[in-house]
């Protein structure tokens, strides 16, 4: 479709956080839960919208990974027992860093405490010197109440300005004691109260509770989807047929308690995500489809940049960044690159300034190794040699009987010792055993020749890489990046929302609410269901343009009217970005609109095929 008016449309207007804000609650995209007993932070409930969006952003996501690479899917339950996640190390490492305000006992996440001070000193600096802000950049309430004690315009010397650019570039790296030390350096105060804070104390983020009546057995709710894959990493390899590499994917809820949740759908206790892991042979993380991402233009932010404080990003493709070892594989590669062509329309930079949508984590063979420590299980994978390699081998055989008889209930010890002595003493053995003209009834050694067909990785086992999704933090930036206002309504806001994800695709509008047109709305609402498009009638007695607006504030991609020339045959068409208006006849409507909802036209072609409307509503 052409965004040119719409484009046009959102450069009129500096984005507008307070009024999305306003239509997301008022048409119930989500909500805050338990909202009549006051709400809970960092909980909210989708709306009937919302709830589609999400459901179509998801069903998008399993086509463009699940079906697309043949992944193998998983729903793996969220109650943990204890010991998954002692061995996994989130017990004892999956936490934040927290502060208290020494007056109130107001609880505070020590790095965005930090984080939210020196932006806004910077942000008074700026204002103090005159710099013009980013008007795209717009604090949201919550932010903005905590700000207020910090906002004022005051100069800062260059120096500490570029400490404090430093400090926010690695915010993500400090220590407990360091985030404590910045805290006292800097003179941070609870900017809520002016009140001082004391030093950071560790907070894991992992719900507990008990399985069963007893309350002996410690459970988790799974803060990540993840576990599940590798608890199960065994069955999915069989159900592979023993190859490698091979993905899981997997769609969930999982839970974080979360400090302070104070930024709407970014930052919540209870969320969606959807999780790949894929396998691969530590000793060769090439990927068969790398030629098909590999001209994919990333904007990356280099290590040694990162480091140095600095926030400038280069841009290259997803070959040359793997070429020149930015990233470190073309696995790795391969899944930046399809991640973004999944996110291409979606642009991340929040008002809540960069936010983390998508996670692409190099996670070696530590869960394997940890579990496979732990539990015994066999996390292993083997690969097909080229051609089978055939060896010579000295081989201990006992005669079971013989040795029980001897060595009673050190038997499996002894057998167990003599399996895994070198080649050498095994042929010392046999010598002597033959020179001493013994023939033991217990143990026989042979030279045998093995024939072997396949082979473990190395010393090591499979790596995994991991795309991890949040759902929530997509549909926000979606909803944001997606959201506008005309120039002649600055008010009633528009949500462009791209058809595949749109939670209603078409709307049916009769012209009045003449009895007449009933078999006529029933009759092009069956056709729309047949075809698989989703459509909803707005019958009420508004104008037909109040109609159409307060669909566009749902996304609704296109409309149609039904009037009484559709009797004869005709169906008049809307575009909600340029309110474009076309015509057509009914079937050839609906197929134009099937089409364009399933993405096998675009708008250019829709307009060649239904001709614009300009009042005559006769077609031959
Ligand atoms: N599994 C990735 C994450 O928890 O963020």
């Amino acid at each position: 479709m052409s965004h040119q008016a719409t484009v046009l449309n959102k450069a009129a207007h500096p984005f507008n956080k307070a009024n999305l804000d306003a239509l997301l609650n008022r048409r119930f995209f989500y909500a805050p839960a338990f909202e009549i007993y006051g709400g809970i932070a960092g909980l909210y409930d989708y709306g009937p919208p919302g709830s589609s969006l999400q459901a179509n952003i998801i069903a998008e996501w399993r086509r463009h990974f699940i079906v697309e690479e043949h992944m193998l899917e998983v729903d793996t339950t969220i109650m943990t027992p204890a010991p998954v996640f002692e061995t996994s190390g989130h017990v004892a490492r999956f936490a934040d860093w927290m502060v208290k305000d020494v007056k109130t006992g107001e609880v505070l996440r020590a790095d965005h405490l930090i984080e939210g001070v020196l932006e806004a000193r910077l942000k008074g600096d700026q204002e103090a010197r005159g710099t013009q802000q980013d008007p795209s950049v717009v604090e949201d309430k919550d932010k903005k109440k905590r700000k207020k004690v910090k906002s004022t315009a005051i100069q800062l010397d260059d120096r500490i300005v570029a400490e404090y650019e430093s400090v926010l570039a690695q915010i993500d790296n400090y220590t407990g004691i360091e985030l404590g030390k910045l805290i006292r350096k800097y003179a941070i105060l609870n900017p809520d109260t002016g009140n001082e804070v004391d030093d950071p104390v560790q907070f894991n983020l992992m719900f507990d509770s008990s399985i069963g009546p007893t309350g002996k057995q410690k459970g988790y709710l799974r803060p990540e989807t993840a576990q599940g894959h590798f608890l199960n990493f065994a069955r999915l390899l069989d159900f592979n047929n023993g190859r490698l590499p091979f993905a899981s994917a997997q769609v969930g809820r999982s839970f974080r308690n979360e400090i302070s949740p104070r930024a709407g759908l970014i930052r919540v206790r209870e969320f969606t995500m959807a999780e790949i892991e894929h396998f691969v042979d530590p000793e060769d993380k090439s990927h068969v489809h790398f030629s098909e991402v590999k001209d994919v233009k990333l904007r990356l932010l280099p290590k040694d940049v990162q480091s140095s404080g600095k926030t400038d990003v280069v841009e290259m493709t997803v070959g040359e960044s793997v070429a020149k070892g930015l990233v470190d594989n073309e696995t790795l590669g391969y899944f930046l690159g399809r991640i973004s062509l999944f996110l291409i329309k979606i642009e991340i930079h929040t008002s809540y300034g960069w936010i983390e949508c998508v996670g692409c984590a190099d996670r070696s063979a530590y869960d394997l190794t940890v579990h496979a420590k732990k539990t015994g299980a066999a996390l292993v994978a083997r690969v097909a040699l080229p051609e089978p390699v055939f060896t010579e081998k000295e081989v201990p055989t006992f005669d079971k009987k013989a040795l029980g008889k001897t060595f009673q209930k050190d038997s499996e010890l002894v057998r167990a010792f003599v399996t895994d002595l070198p080649e050498e003493a095994l042929v010392k053995i046999k010598n002597e055993l033959a020179s001493a003209s013994l023939s033991s009834l217990i143990l026989t050694i042979e030279r045998r020749t093995l024939k072997q067909s396949s082979t473990k990785f190395g010393n090591s086992l499979p790596t995994s890489s991991e795309p991890s999704f949040g759902i929530g933090r997509i549909l926000y930036a979606l909803l944001e990046h997606s959201y506008w206002a005309r120039e002649q309504d600055i008010q009633r806001g528009i949500l462009s929302l791209p058809a595949v994800v749109a939670p209603t695709k078409v709307l049916i509008v009769p012209l009045s609410a003449n009895d007449l047109l009933l078999p006529l709305v029933q009759q092009i609402s069956a056709k729309f269901r047949r075809a698989g498009v989703f459509a909803r009638v707005d019958d009420s007695s508004a104008s037909i343009g109040k109609r159409y607006s307060r669909n566009d504030e749902l996304g609704t991609p296109y409309g149609v009217t039904i009037d009484f020339a559709t009797d004869l045959g005709a169906l008049c068409f809307r575009e909600r970005d340029t309110t474009d208006q076309r015509i057509g006849k009914i079937d050839e409507v609906v197929a134009v609109t099937t089409d364009l909802v399933k993405g096998a036209i675009q708008w250019a072609e829709a307009c060649q095929r239904l001709p614009a409307y300009d009042g005559v509503q006769a077609v031959d």
